[in-house]
Protein backbone atom coordinates (compact mmCIF):
# COMPACT_ATOMS: atom_id res chain seq x y z
CA UNK A 1 0.00 0.00 0.00
CA UNK A 2 2.88 2.46 -0.26
CA UNK A 3 1.58 5.78 -2.00
CA UNK A 4 3.77 8.22 -3.40
CA UNK A 5 2.59 12.22 -3.09
CA UNK A 6 3.97 14.21 -5.76
CA UNK A 7 4.67 17.78 -5.51
CA UNK A 8 5.02 19.58 -8.73
CA UNK A 9 7.23 23.27 -8.89
CA UNK A 10 7.79 25.69 -10.93
CA UNK A 11 11.11 27.60 -10.06
CA UNK A 12 10.06 30.48 -12.20
CA UNK A 13 7.34 31.68 -9.94
CA UNK A 14 8.18 29.51 -6.71
CA UNK A 15 4.82 27.92 -6.69
CA UNK A 16 3.45 23.90 -6.57
CA UNK A 17 0.93 22.06 -6.61
CA UNK A 18 0.99 18.84 -4.85
CA UNK A 19 -0.84 15.45 -6.62
CA UNK A 20 -2.77 12.99 -4.23
CA UNK A 21 -1.58 14.03 -0.46
CA UNK A 22 -1.64 10.61 1.40
CA UNK A 23 1.12 11.24 4.13
CA UNK A 24 1.46 13.27 7.00
CA UNK A 25 0.92 17.26 6.38
CA UNK A 26 3.58 18.18 7.89
CA UNK A 27 5.97 16.37 5.60
CA UNK A 28 4.41 17.86 2.62
CA UNK A 29 4.53 21.13 4.06
CA UNK A 30 8.24 20.68 5.28
CA UNK A 31 9.49 20.09 1.50
CA UNK A 32 7.56 23.05 0.22
CA UNK A 33 9.33 24.89 3.04
CA UNK A 34 12.86 23.49 2.00
CA UNK A 35 12.00 24.11 -1.49
CA UNK A 36 11.05 27.63 -0.73
CA UNK A 37 8.11 26.54 -2.95
CA UNK A 38 4.49 28.10 -1.96
CA UNK A 39 1.66 26.05 -2.39
CA UNK A 40 -1.29 27.02 -5.03
CA UNK A 41 -3.32 23.71 -5.30
CA UNK A 42 -4.13 20.25 -4.38
CA UNK A 43 -4.42 17.75 -8.11
CA UNK A 44 -6.50 14.72 -6.87
CA UNK A 45 -6.35 11.89 -9.75
CA UNK A 46 -8.84 10.28 -8.09
CA UNK A 47 -11.18 10.39 -4.92
CA UNK A 48 -10.32 7.34 -3.01
CA UNK A 49 -9.12 7.53 0.85
CA UNK A 50 -5.35 7.25 0.40
CA UNK A 51 -5.14 10.20 -1.89
CA UNK A 52 -6.71 13.21 -0.46
CA UNK A 53 -5.29 12.86 3.21
CA UNK A 54 -5.80 16.69 4.72
CA UNK A 55 -7.78 17.72 1.49
CA UNK A 56 -11.24 18.76 3.80
CA UNK A 57 -8.93 21.43 5.24
CA UNK A 58 -7.01 22.96 2.55
CA UNK A 59 -6.67 26.54 2.11
CA UNK A 60 -5.98 26.24 -1.99
CA UNK A 61 -8.15 25.55 -4.79
CA UNK A 62 -8.48 21.46 -4.85
CA UNK A 63 -8.72 20.01 -8.62
CA UNK A 64 -10.87 16.96 -8.64
CA UNK A 65 -12.67 15.84 -12.44
CA UNK A 66 -16.69 16.11 -12.67
CA UNK A 67 -17.38 12.58 -12.54
CA UNK A 68 -15.34 11.72 -10.00
CA UNK A 69 -16.91 14.48 -7.87
CA UNK A 70 -20.25 12.27 -8.51
CA UNK A 71 -19.23 9.79 -5.71
CA UNK A 72 -16.79 12.23 -3.64
CA UNK A 73 -16.57 15.91 -2.96
CA UNK A 74 -13.59 17.37 -0.91
CA UNK A 75 -15.38 19.59 1.92
CA UNK A 76 -12.25 22.43 0.80
CA UNK A 77 -13.15 25.84 0.23
CA UNK A 78 -12.16 26.12 -3.42
CA UNK A 79 -13.19 22.85 -5.23
CA UNK A 80 -12.39 22.76 -9.04
CA UNK A 81 -14.52 20.46 -10.89
CA UNK A 82 -12.03 19.08 -14.26
CA UNK A 83 -13.01 17.64 -17.54
CA UNK A 84 -10.73 16.13 -20.07
CA UNK A 85 -7.92 18.58 -21.39
CA UNK A 86 -8.67 21.00 -19.44
CA UNK A 87 -5.15 22.83 -18.82
CA UNK A 88 -3.91 23.96 -15.62
CA UNK A 89 -1.29 26.85 -15.19
CA UNK A 90 1.55 26.90 -12.85
CA UNK A 91 3.66 29.45 -12.96
CA UNK A 92 5.64 28.90 -16.53
CA UNK A 93 4.05 25.24 -16.61
CA UNK A 94 0.84 24.72 -18.18
CA UNK A 95 -1.05 21.08 -16.62
CA UNK A 96 -3.30 18.95 -18.59
CA UNK A 97 -6.18 16.58 -17.47
CA UNK A 98 -6.41 13.42 -19.06
CA UNK A 99 -9.59 11.41 -18.33
CA UNK A 100 -8.47 8.15 -17.57
CA UNK A 101 -12.06 5.87 -15.78
CA UNK A 102 -11.90 2.36 -15.17
CA UNK A 103 -10.46 2.36 -11.66
CA UNK A 104 -13.07 4.57 -10.72
CA UNK A 105 -15.78 6.87 -13.14
CA UNK A 106 -13.65 9.91 -12.91
CA UNK A 107 -10.09 8.93 -12.72
CA UNK A 108 -7.62 11.19 -14.11
CA UNK A 109 -4.22 11.66 -14.98
CA UNK A 110 -1.87 14.90 -15.22
CA UNK A 111 0.58 15.64 -18.04
CA UNK A 112 2.70 18.20 -16.94
CA UNK A 113 5.89 18.31 -19.83
CA UNK A 114 6.33 15.03 -20.89
CA UNK A 115 5.70 13.56 -17.38
CA UNK A 116 2.22 11.52 -16.40
CA UNK A 117 0.89 11.57 -12.85
CA UNK A 118 -1.23 8.21 -12.92
CA UNK A 119 -2.47 7.74 -9.90
CA UNK A 120 -4.19 4.41 -9.47
CA UNK A 121 -4.66 3.83 -13.31
CA UNK A 122 -1.51 2.16 -14.15
CA UNK A 123 1.48 1.38 -12.01
CA UNK A 124 5.18 0.14 -13.19
CA UNK A 125 4.05 -3.33 -13.28
CA UNK A 126 0.15 -3.31 -12.69
CA UNK A 127 -3.04 -1.65 -13.09
CA UNK A 128 -5.65 -0.11 -10.78
CA UNK A 129 -8.14 -2.32 -9.39
CA UNK A 130 -11.21 -2.57 -11.28
CA UNK A 131 -13.35 -4.43 -8.56
CA UNK A 132 -14.17 -1.46 -6.49
CA UNK A 133 -17.31 0.50 -6.73
CA UNK A 134 -17.80 2.38 -9.98
CA UNK A 135 -14.99 0.36 -11.26
CA UNK A 136 -14.70 -1.21 -14.94
CA UNK A 137 -12.51 -3.37 -16.54
CA UNK A 138 -13.96 -2.53 -20.06
CA UNK A 139 -12.97 1.29 -19.28
CA UNK A 140 -10.17 1.11 -17.89
CA UNK A 141 -8.69 -0.89 -20.88
CA UNK A 142 -9.59 1.91 -22.70
CA UNK A 143 -8.45 4.64 -20.65
CA UNK A 144 -4.84 2.58 -20.71
CA UNK A 145 -4.93 2.51 -25.27
CA UNK A 146 -5.07 6.16 -24.72
CA UNK A 147 -2.00 6.25 -22.49
CA UNK A 148 -0.09 3.98 -24.64
CA UNK A 149 -0.45 6.40 -27.24
CA UNK A 150 1.48 9.20 -25.20
CA UNK A 151 5.36 9.44 -26.30
CA UNK A 152 7.36 6.44 -25.12
CA UNK A 153 9.34 9.17 -23.43
CA UNK A 154 7.02 9.86 -21.01
CA UNK A 155 7.57 9.41 -17.47
CA UNK A 156 5.06 7.62 -15.63
CA UNK A 157 4.72 8.28 -12.15
CA UNK A 158 2.31 6.02 -10.09
CA UNK A 159 0.32 6.01 -7.08
CA UNK A 160 1.78 3.80 -5.55
CA UNK A 161 5.07 1.52 -5.35
CA UNK A 162 3.78 -1.64 -7.39
CA UNK A 163 7.04 -2.20 -9.06
CA UNK A 164 10.41 -2.64 -9.29
CA UNK A 165 11.09 0.76 -9.99
CA UNK A 166 9.24 3.86 -8.36
CA UNK A 167 8.72 4.87 -11.88
CA UNK A 168 9.54 4.67 -15.20
CA UNK A 169 9.53 6.14 -18.83
CA UNK A 170 5.94 4.60 -21.08
CA UNK A 171 8.84 2.83 -23.42
CA UNK A 172 10.25 0.57 -21.01
CA UNK A 173 7.03 -0.18 -19.31
CA UNK A 174 5.12 -1.39 -21.99
CA UNK A 175 7.93 -3.98 -22.46
CA UNK A 176 6.98 -5.71 -19.33
CA UNK A 177 3.79 -4.57 -18.15
CA UNK A 178 1.13 -7.65 -19.27
CA UNK A 179 -1.44 -5.03 -19.09
CA UNK A 180 -0.44 -2.53 -21.22
CA UNK A 181 1.09 -5.50 -23.75
CA UNK A 182 -2.73 -7.01 -24.07
CA UNK A 183 -4.17 -6.43 -27.86
CA UNK A 184 -8.13 -7.22 -26.36
CA UNK A 185 -10.71 -6.21 -23.65
CA UNK A 186 -10.91 -9.94 -23.47
CA UNK A 187 -6.94 -10.74 -22.68
CA UNK A 188 -7.28 -7.71 -20.39
CA UNK A 189 -9.39 -9.51 -18.39
CA UNK A 190 -7.53 -12.63 -18.24
CA UNK A 191 -4.68 -10.98 -16.77
CA UNK A 192 -6.89 -9.19 -14.23
CA UNK A 193 -8.31 -12.45 -13.46
FE1 LIG B 1 -7.65 4.19 -5.70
Amino acid sequence: MENFTYIVGDRTSAEAFVVDPSGPEEDILRVLRDEKLALKGILLTHGHYDHVVGVDKAEVPVYLSAAEALFYTPRAKQFIRTKDADKISLGALTIECLHTPGHTPGCQCFLVEGNLFTGDTLFVDAVGRTDLPGGSSKVLFESLQRIKRLPDVTMVWPGHHYGALPHEILGDMKKHNPFLACASIAEFKNYLG
